[in-house]
């Protein structure tokens, strides 16, 4: 079986972005609340691009790059138009540990050197897969900050920042 492609996403990919989402949303409880509008979800203000991980029709992985807000790219000291946030990561949950995240991260952040820009994420601090992956990733912790969403606890996400290696 070819292995599974990276490739832009396209509008017709949303349903079946949103489909393979509900399943992680149900296992790991991202996003933390289900959101009414999944396929907007998806389509983050100041989108960049998005990119999946398909076997044929079959959506198994998906991420997305947006220009961060100014607020967030004073806190770490870097011009907005010079970072690509990442958002949207995930991995359906039959298709794990088999590097397609991996693949998914390293082809955002190719996608953001491309356009001059440095790939920066924030993940849930409680979120200790994702940590370790993005850790494993060889991404650098850069601070500890508070989300700009209530976590599963009814609290602002305590979130931890990271910047993506140079190359
Ligand atoms: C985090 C996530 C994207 C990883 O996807 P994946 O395709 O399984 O990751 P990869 O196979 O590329 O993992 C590469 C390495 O990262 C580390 N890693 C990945 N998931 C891990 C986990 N749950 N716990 C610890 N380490 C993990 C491992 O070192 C792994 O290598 P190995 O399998 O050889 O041990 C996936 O578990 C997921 O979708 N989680 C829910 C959504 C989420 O938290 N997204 C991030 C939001 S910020």
């Amino acid at each position: 079986m070819p292995a599974p492609l990276i490739r832009p996403r396209h509008p017709e990919d949303l349903p079946a972005c949103a489909k393979a989402l509900y399943g992680v949303h149900e296992k790991d409880g991202y996003p933390v609340r289900w959101p009414a509008d999944p396929q907007r979800w998806l389509t983050p203000d100041a989108i960049l691009g998005a990119w999946v991980a398909a076997d044929e029709a079959t959506i198994l992985g998906h991420v997305s790059l947006a220009q961060p807000s100014d607020t967030f790219a004073a806190a770490i000291d870097h011009p907005a138009p010079k970072l690509a946030l990442v958002g949207r990561l995930f991995v359906a949950v039959d298709a794990r540990r088999g590097g397609l995240a991996s693949d998914l991260l390293s082809h955002a952040a190719q996608a953001a050197r491309d356009e001059g820009r440095r790939a920066v994420l924030e993940v849930d601090a409680n979120a200790a897969g994702a940590v370790a992956f993005y850790e494993r990733a060889g991404w650098r912790f850069l601070r500890d900050d508070t989300g700009g969403w209530i976590a599963a606890d009814g609290l602002p996400a305590r979130v931890r920042i990271y910047l993506a290696p140079e190359a």
